[in-house]
């Protein structure tokens, strides 16, 4: 009896397993080109560089919001409307919450060891666990007060030193010297690798790491051919592996060396406190009291702190003092809403920040209308499932278009106009409605909303408080234009800046 229960039950499963995906076939897949057989799209993608361009050129051709381009046998699913984007990450979150496995998110992981990079399963979730309860908690982030204030200061000291020199600066520089600075004192403890230089700018050490950080960001899920066909990564065909292996090693050469030093004084007892992120990491503590985390766990989640902390804001504020130097009107808004907030006394503080809604405004505004990368990290589906009426299959890549979802017109007037006054109201940098693809939201989305925010604002409220920004004369307003192969300026924002305030606050913290 108990069999023949059994495999009634097994049959009716079955039926059930065949109606479910004869229902999920019936649903085409989203639109795209026409893929070979085997290959897919992949004789285009390699064709069509940039392949984001060639992506959202196809969806305005073709004027879809979705679209489906097979690549080896990868459907990449891209998104470019808010309210298809909510779809996937709100109504269907757990559905899409992995993360595809790709050869520079496998090396700059370290084999998936972390949070940000690693497909869902339990690594994944040890790893999220551990920076959204360990490394962002309240707590932290309050004892780390003092070291992002050092950091506040010393921008101000280092563009004040640049006005006594020729006021001729980089703002691409600067954003990530303070971006830069302050991820590495959050995590070692120390601003600079090397000795930086005397005016307070980065050293040749913090030169090289921050550009073996932005190769790796721009070469994860760069859509590498082995991406999509896996076997020909011993070809490494687009050269990405070598690129990314070699960036990888630079970035180590500086940190694995701390990061054991660190390991070795807590084992030996010449460190008792902790004082910082790393120290954070090196003492937590499984159930029978041993180390949580292997010293690889470790410089693999390192690894990815650095990299999720320097793009977004650095990016968010060149673009904004850009579109505020073209426009000075905004500039005047932004310094009034400071003397009225702060006055001209002090310097701007953390505690100040929730005031300042013209200068998140026009964060805001950058972050939705220039974002830094043209699709947030991918999402996997982990079942076959219909969204929107489309079938989407196991595995699918999906990418919601940042620009798509910023600039679509039936959410925002006039969408390729800067105009941070459309953010009205107690501003807030995140929108998990999806209207701006800042944070993100759901299962996948960004733990670390409040430190970003608190980066991104402290760093261009100090630098409008501090000092008068015209453009230098090696830049052309006119020519502040997005690069064809990225999506930051084509050219380093250069700019004269003048300092604003009475002279004894910039020598008060010399
Ligand atoms: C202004 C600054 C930042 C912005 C705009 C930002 C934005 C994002 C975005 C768009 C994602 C992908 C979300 C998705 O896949 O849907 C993400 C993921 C993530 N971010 Fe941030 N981020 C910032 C700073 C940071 C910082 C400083 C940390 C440091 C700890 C951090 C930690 C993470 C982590 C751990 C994830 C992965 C979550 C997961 O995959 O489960 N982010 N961030």
């Amino acid at each position: 009896m108990t069999n023949e229960l059994i495999i009634l039950g097994l049959a009716l499963l079955t039926i059930l397993l065949y109606k479910w995906s004869q229902r999920i076939r019936k649903h085409p897949l989203p639109p795209g080109p026409t893929a070979y057989p085997i290959v897919g799209c992949l004789p285009q993608m390699v064709r069509n560089k940039p392949v984001f361009r060639w992506m959202y050129n196809y969806m305005q051709t073709f004027k879809t919001e979705i679209a489906c381009f097979r690549l080896g046998s990868v459907h990449v699913i891209t998104v470019t409307s808010p309210q298809l984007a909510r779809q996937f990450l709100k109504e269907n979150d757990a559905v899409f919450s992995s993360r595809p496995e790709t050869m520079s998110s496998r090396l700059t992981s370290n084999g998936y060891l972390t949070a940000v990079l690693t497909p869902a399963g339990d690594q994944w979730q040890k790893m999220k666990r551990i920076v959204v309860s360990e490394v962002l908690k309240n707590d932290v982030y309050q004892s780390l007060h003092a070291k992002r204030c050092e950091e506040a200061d010393h921008l101000i000291r280092y563009v004040y030193n640049r006005c006594q020199q020729n006021g001729i600066l980089s703002v691409r520089e600067t954003a990530q010297l303070y971006c830069g600075g302050l991820i590495r004192k959050l995590v070692f403890g120390e601003r600079f690798f090397g000795c930086g230089m005397e005016d307070g700018g980065q050293g040749v050490e913090e030169e090289k790491h921050m550009d073996a950080l932005w190769t790796i960001l721009l070469h994860t899920y760069g859509f590498a051919i082995s991406d999509y066909v896996p076997f020909l990564e011993v070809f490494d065909l687009d050269g990405h592996n070598k690129i990314v292996t070699n960036a990888l090693a630079c970035m180590k050469k500086y940190q694995d060396p701390r990061i054991d030093k660190r390991v070795e004084m807590w084992r030996n007892g010449t460190r008792d406190k902790e004082d910082d992120i790393l120290d954070i990491l090196i003492n937590l503590k499984d159930s029978n009291k041993d180390p949580l985390l292997s010293a690889q766990e470790i410089k693999a989640q390192v690894n990815e702190i650095l990299l999720a902390a320097i793009d977004n804001p650095a990016s968010a504020v060149e673009w904004a003092l850009a579109e505020m130097m073209i426009e000075p009107s905004l500039l005047d808004l932004a310094s009034k809403e400071l003397d009225e907030v702060v006055g001209r006394e002090r310097l701007v503080q953390e505690s100040d920040l929730p005031q300042l809604n013209f200068i998140k405004a026009c964060v805001k505004e950058a972050f939705r209308l220039h974002p830094v990368a043209p699709f947030n990290l991918p999402h996997v589906s982990t079942v076959d499932s219909v969204v929107s009426g489309y079938h989407i299959p196991k595995g699918s890549h999906v990418l919601l278009s940042r620009p798509g979802l910023g600039r679509n017109p039936k959410t925002w007037d006039d969408p390729l106009k800067f105009k941070p006054q459309r953010h009205t109201g107690q501003v807030l940098l995140h929108d998990p409605q999806l209207r701006i693809l800042s944070f993100s939201t759901g299962l996948r989305g960004c733990p670390a909303i409040k430190l970003g925010s608190t980066m991104v604002t402290m760093l261009l409220a100090r630098l409008v408080q501090g000092f008068s920004w015209t453009a230098s004369s090696h830049t052309s307003l006119a020519h502040l234009v997005q690069s064809g192969s990225h999506m930051l300026l084509a050219q380093p924002l250069i700019a004269h800046v003048t300092p604003r305030l009475d002279s004894q606050l910039y020598q008060q913290i010399s």
